[in-house]
């Protein structure tokens, strides 16, 4: 089965950004760090990242056809800001049927307020936040044992 990990934007620029709060980590090294982990689990990974919010809604719906034809895992997603803004990435999570853990590199909840209010966590099946980097391959082990 595929594990879906989707990042939104300003992922891209991983490494560079604001490396005292995400670290000095590449999203390639992240990507590397997901493929360990995914053979480490069985599954296989499709990695993608993208600075549009409608591709992350066409790319939820795709992971969901996967899911309920039985070949996905699910969706690791980092929606970056959209996280905070996006009542279409709710509606496609919760129309989907995909299963969803949200994850955060950093701690947002220890971050200004307008980062504390998230439209993924009421429809992600969990969230995890403030791992760092290594979060990534954490919610891999995760998903691989929902899919159990
Ligand atoms: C982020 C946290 C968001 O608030 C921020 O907009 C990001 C990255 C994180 O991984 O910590 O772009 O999702």
């Amino acid at each position: 089965k595929t594990a879906f990990v989707f990042n939104g934007p300003n992922l891209n620029l991983l490494g560079t950004r604001e490396p005292q709060i995400y670290g000095a980590q590449t999203l390639a090294d992240v990507e590397a760090l997901c493929r360990q982990a995914c053979a480490e689990h069985g599954l296989a990974l499709d990695f993608r990242q993208t600075n549009h919010e409608g591709e992350l809604v066409t790319w939820i719906q795709e992971a969901g056809r996967a899911q309920t034809q039985g070949k996905a895992a699910g969706i690791i997603l980092n929606a970056g800001a959209y996280t905070h803004t996006s009542v279409a990435l709710h509606d496609a999570i919760k129309g989907s049927g995909a299963r969803v853990i949200e994850l955060h590199i950093s701690n947002v909840h220890a971050r200004e307020a307008f980062r504390h209010h998230s439209y993924i966590s009421p429809v992600a099946q969990a969230v995890m936040a403030g791992f760092g980097v290594p979060g990534y391959a954490l919610a891999v082990a995760a998903l691989a044992g929902m899919d159990r």
